[in-house]
């Protein structure tokens, strides 16, 4: 099996790394800019071919991979299935988390099997996300032939694969991001608090990881601690009235304390009165 990479970007280059680090010949890396390509060659050496142009990627390659942009993903699919008359025999597949394979229908028309196959994990930059990839949960989707195949890739590139219907892949990504961007978020909101006080986020690291560690070890209901669930309304009064003229970090505030409100009511770790006294105030 031939594997080619369209895009050389973050998880283009990481996921032809690791394949080829796993005994997978890749052949094929195209990419729109020379940058782009010099860094692929610095991880991929010299036996992967680089190109600016996708079709060679296409012609070089059995199972092809489209890691651009989420944007871009359909474009590349429109783009190959006008330069090819039949694109029977190949397997194209995308490495988005919130779209599934339809976005590439317009290769499917023309004979070739698709699927995607995403990697849970983060990847800021390309070192990262070589590290990364190794204890990464890969989901994948598509149809039976390219699900056969991405499942064996999926094996060789993280620690465990599974499969997911196409349809439920918007709810998937919209939790990743919940819990990895959103998370940054509010790490980033705590920071700028901090700053006024002139404290960096670095003694925050062992209540973070030990808050993660109990979520992993329990789940995320019996984790909660603090103000809400204890029902210490005179407290969050304090810390809202210490947002005032800060409107973006008091609505973050507000909004999760929502539902850590709701998290302890099915706890029943505080009384109906409170409940609805600590709604008021956060309304
Ligand atoms: N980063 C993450 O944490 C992460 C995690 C899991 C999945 N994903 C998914 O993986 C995909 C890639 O993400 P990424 O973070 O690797 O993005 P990225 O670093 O921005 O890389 C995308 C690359 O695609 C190239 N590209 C764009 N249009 C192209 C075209 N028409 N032909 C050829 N190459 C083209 C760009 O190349 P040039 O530089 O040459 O213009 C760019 O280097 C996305 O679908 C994303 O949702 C990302």
């Amino acid at each position: 099996m031939r594997v080619g990479i369209v895009g050389a970007g973050k998880v283009g280059i990481s996921l032809a790394f690791t394949l080829k680090q796993k005994g997978f010949s890749v052949t094929c890396i195209s990419s729109r800019s020379a940058d782009s390509l010099e860094r692929a060659k610095a991880y991929l050496g010299q036996d992967v071919s680089l190109t600016e142009r996708n079709e060679e990627t296409v012609e070089r390659a059995d199972v092809i991979g489209i890691t651009t942009q989420d944007t871009y993903i359909r474009d590349v699919a429109e783009g190959l299935a006008q330069r090819f008359q039949s694109l029977s025999g190949k397997i194209f597949f995308h490495t988005s988390g919130a779209h599934s394979s339809s976005l590439l229908a317009p290769l499917k028309e023309r004979g070739a099997s698709v699927g995607s196959l995403h990697p849970l994990q983060t990847f800021p930059d390309v070192d990262a996300a070589i590290r990364g990839m190794r204890k990464a949960y890969v989901f994948v989707e598509g149809d039976e032939e390219a699900r056969g195949v991405l499942l064996k890739l999926g094996k060789n590139l993280g620690k465990r694969v599974y499969e997911i219907e196409g349809e439920k892949k918007i709810l998937y990504h919209l939790s990743a991001v919940l819990v990895c961007n959103l998370l940054c978020a509010i790490l980033y909101s705590a920071e700028r608090i901090l700053e006024e006080i002139d404290l960096p986020l670095e003694p925050f690291f062992p209540l973070i990881e030990t808050t993660l560690s109990n979520v992993k070890r329990k789940g995320a209901l019996p984790s909660l601690t603090g103000p809400i669930v204890r029902g210490d309304t005179k407290t969050v009064e304090l810390h809202i009235e210490a947002l005032k003229g800060k409107a973006l970090e008091r609505e973050v505030y507000r909004t999760l304390s929502l539902v850590a409100l709701e998290m302890a009511k099915q706890r029943c770790s505080i009384d109906e009165e409170r409940i609805e006294e600590m709604r008021e105030l956060l309304r």
